[in-house]
């Protein structure tokens, strides 16, 4: 087919996606992904979706009642979700403003299926802006295309379109989330909590019930006012600092330091999560943040911990739980103190986010200890419970003696086919504009034609432009050694796409790697890390699942400076792949709106693909 064709039928495909949302018909067919020739591994995890007419089911979620289950089938399932993102005016800390909302609620619904069930997700954009959702923590094992990163796996869905994303659980379970990865979008407001159950879970009979937390930081300005501010040149502050922490989308602010005219409430209720005497409860604590370390504690209740990002632990006992962005925890918490209201305390460690007087927002009013209510049933005192003291150390992951998987997970002990080696740090670009820079390159992402687009078109992955910071891997089976050094102060939560990843090492500024310390034979297993300020990282993972997946840190205002890379996996398998053509066609609509930053500038470049236009 030439490339003019291709536009025109590509085009074709578009139109009759949009006129098909416009009459308002969810019956839009997804292509599936068929497996070709020898990719022995997609077809594993590629089923077919027999029933496409079921109806998507809009969905709403109570963050303050306990998840009601799926019933467990004896089969997978196939279920249907309906994601609408719209922009809606809302006060989660008391202060009004603009929450770009998930089925007009945020933290948006949670999404639920049994472990080997598919979801499909008919994600519909109606905020004026472009939009995309990833799906933290899902491997997307044979459907890298619905990861949900522009730039690197899509382009993003442009306003009033919908896309299908349709992926399965298989091989995994546990405590996930989604968010937005369209620049900073997810901080304002676009991410919610993504779980998926397993009939074989080794606790499923400790507890009664099940809760949800999602702690994030909050601003009252949009990302679209804060991240020009980072871009300014000769900006010499740290990232901005917040207003609010809010559990499960409530915070509170104190209104007298509201701008004049703002329509602001101090009175915002608590968080209250109620309980009853003698119960246990699992709490699923997911740290959805811009940036920041949340610290979760309930006064007089200690936390047995059992899994960190899909991975059931042995159980300890731990008074205070220190989460980084983008990490995922279960608890369990045992109702046996005397009937009462006890604080819940979601901290947003203040000791870990520098600040100085150029810092964007520096003299925030933010009261940074987050507070909600565990409510015994009957209660009638108010709480005036005591916080534990600190039994971490601050601003790092809890420690590896709280990570230990419930059996060892010893498949990383073996022949290293792939060192990779990364040092990071900070720089300024010619106009004194900060800048992240991996291994001395800084990532821009080409949204109007993604990493994934380019392998299929059979552009090598050593041929993409040096600023796609690309790693490639080519050893279907192998493992992968990353070797991360940590050139300046601050320390960054490093997540990976499409994987979790054994900790070989996390070395303290000062330290030296050293093979003979790498955890081989009983690592800790996960998909978000923490690489300490000057010091540096050492994980391993298997290379089995064919894609481009970013590994980034996931402090947005690192991201969107350019601390991101993009794993190249098995690239000859991968640019056999057909990525389907709702996915193709939104390169063409992709309309760039008005939140422009600098990044989003370079980032247009006009390619061929739209270049007749
Ligand atoms: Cu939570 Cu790249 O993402
Ligand atoms: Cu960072």
């Amino acid at each position: 087919m030439t490339l003019l064709k291709m536009k025109f039928n590509l085009k074709r495909i578009l139109i009759l996606f949009i006129s098909l949302f416009v009459i308002g018909s969810v019956a839009i067919e997804t292509s599936v992904h068929t497996v070709s020739g020898d990719s022995l591994h997609l077809k594993d995890y590629t089923n077919e979706i027999t029933n496409l007419n079921e109806p998507y089911k809009f969905i709403k979620t109570d963050y303050f009642k306990p998840i009601t289950h799926l019933t467990f089938t004896n089969k997978p399932v196939t279920r249907y979700y309906q994601l609408t993102l719209k922009k809606v005016k809302m006060s989660p800390d008391g202060f009004e403003r603009t929450v770009w909302s998930v089925n007009g609620q945020h933290p948006g619904p949670l999404i639920q299926a049994n472990k080997g069930d598919r979801l499909v997700i008919n994600v519909t954009n109606h905020f004026d802006d472009p939009a995309s959702i990833h799906w933290h923590g899902m491997f997307q094992h044979g459907t890298n295309w619905y990861d949900g990163v522009p730039g690197q796996t899509q382009c993003p869905i442009p306003n009033d379109v919908s896309l299908v994303y349709n992926f399965s659980t298989t091989d995994q379970h546990g405590t996930y989330w989604y968010h937005s990865h369209f620049f900073a979008q997810y901080v304002d407001g676009l991410r919610g909590s993504l779980v998926v159950h397993d009939p074989d879970d080794p606790y499923l009979n400790q507890y009664d019930f099940e809760y949800l937390v999602v702690l994030s930081d909050w601003h009252h300005n949009t990302t679209g006012v804060l991240l020009p501010l980072q871009d300014a040149p000769g900006y010499s502050g740290f990232r901005p600092i917040p207003d609010s922490p809010l559990i499960s989308g409530l915070g509170r602010y104190n209104c007298t330091a509201a701008p004049p005219g703002s329509k602001c409430n101090s009175d915002q209720p608590l968080p209250v999560y109620n309980v009853k005497k003698n119960k246990k409860y699992r709490f699923r604590i997911i740290n959805s943040a811009a940036d920041g370390v949340f610290v979760f504690s309930i006064d007089q209740h200690k936390l047995k911990v059992i899994e960190s990002e899909g991975i059931y632990l042995k159980p300890t006992i731990i008074k205070k739980l220190p989460v980084a962005v983008g990490q995922r925890y279960s608890v369990i918490v045992d109702a046996n103190q005397p009937v009462g209201n006890y604080f819940i305390r979601g901290t947003l460690d203040k000791r870990c986010t520098p600040n100085n007087n150029a810092t964007i927002n520096f003299n925030s009013a933010i009261d940074w200890d987050g507070l909600g209510i565990l409510h015994y049933e009957g209660a009638k005192n108010s709480p005036n419970s005591k916080e534990f003291d600190d039994d971490f150390t601050p601003c790092r992951d809890l420690d590896k003696k709280h990570l230990k998987p419930i059996k060892p997970i010893t498949k990383y002990d073996g022949h290293v086919t792939d060192f990779v080696n990364i040092t990071i740090t900070f720089g300024a670009d010619k106009n004194q504009r900060l800048e992240a820079l991996i291994n001395n390159s800084s990532f821009v992402p080409q949204l109007n034609d993604p990493t994934i687009n380019k392998i299929t078109r059979d552009i090598a992955a050593k041929d993409l432009p040096k600023d796609q910071n690309s790693v490639i891997l080519n050893h279907n089976g192998g493992i992968a050694e990353i070797y991360v050094k940590n050139d300046n102060n601050a320390d960054h939560p490093f997540h990976m796409h499409g994987h979790v990843f054994a900790i070989m090492f996390v070395g303290e500024k000062g330290d030296v790697p050293d093979e003979s310390k790498y955890n081989k034979k009983n690592p800790v297993v996960r998909d978000t890390v923490t690489i300490p300020g000057n010091g540096f990282l050492v994980i391993r993972f298997i290379t089995d699942n064919p894609g481009v997946w970013a590994f980034h840190c996931h402090i947005e205002w690192h991201v969107e400076i350019g601390m991101v890379m993009g794993i190249i996996e098995l690239q000859d398998t991968l640019k056999k792949e057909t990525i389907p053509e709702d996915v193709v066609a939104l390169c063409l609509e992709h309309d760039l709106q008005k939140r422009t930053t600098r990044k989003m500038l370079n980032a247009i470049v006009i390619n061929e693909i739209r270049s007749d236009d």
